[in-house]
């Protein structure tokens, strides 16, 4: 299984920017404990971060057919990004919005996510811890999927092999 880790605007400068919202995690921190977890079960993971919008459209964009699904902080771009969101629902796989903070306990322009609109959910509130329960969200849809999609492909194919022959 394979998951886009993709990080938004200012999150590179996490462990320095506004410690008491976000805490001392530098975002290599936060990736390496991601890392760690991920291939003790053997989730291969693909980080990505940029401050740029259009940057990470590109990146949601080549996600389709490359990997199962996104875990994502599209940051400030959450509040503001009708581009960002319209990606997302584009490549239509799972993906779980993340916020280190609780922006429902933030500043009003912070209470609205555009993005959420494109996520199979959202954990916000947690710290760096969020990144570990979003994986996990992520991992389980994913294995859903998956499972609901063998159980159709067993039925057609019992299906086609009850289906009559010409000679019968
Ligand atoms: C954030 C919350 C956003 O409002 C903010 O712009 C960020 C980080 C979070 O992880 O808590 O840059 O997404």
């Amino acid at each position: 299984m394979k998951i886009a880790v993709i990080q938004g605007p200012n999150l590179n400068m996490l462990g320095m920017r506004e410690r008491h919202i976000y805490g001392p995690m530098t975002l290599d921190q936060i990736h390496a404990q991601l890392e760690a977890s991920a291939s003790q079960n053997g989730i291969e993971l693909e980080f990505f971060q940029s401050n740029l919008e259009g940057e990470i459209i590109d990146r949601i964009q080549e996600c389709m057919g490359t990997v199962n699904g996104i875990l994502i902080n599209p940051a400030a771009y959450t509040h503001t990004s009708i581009a960002i969101a319209d990606a997302l629902k584009a490549v239509a796989l799972p993906t779980v919005e993340v916020h280190i903070s609780n922006i429902y306990h933030r500043e009003e322009f912070r209470q609205k996510s555009i993005t959420a609109s494109a996520s199979t959910g959202v954990i916000t509130g947690f710290g760096p811890f969020g990144y570990h329960l979003g994986l996990i969200a992520l991992t389980q849809i994913i294995s859903e999927i998956h499972g609901a999609q063998a159980a159709a492909n067993a039925q057609t194919s019992e299906e086609v092999s009850a289906e009559p022959t010409a000679q019968e």
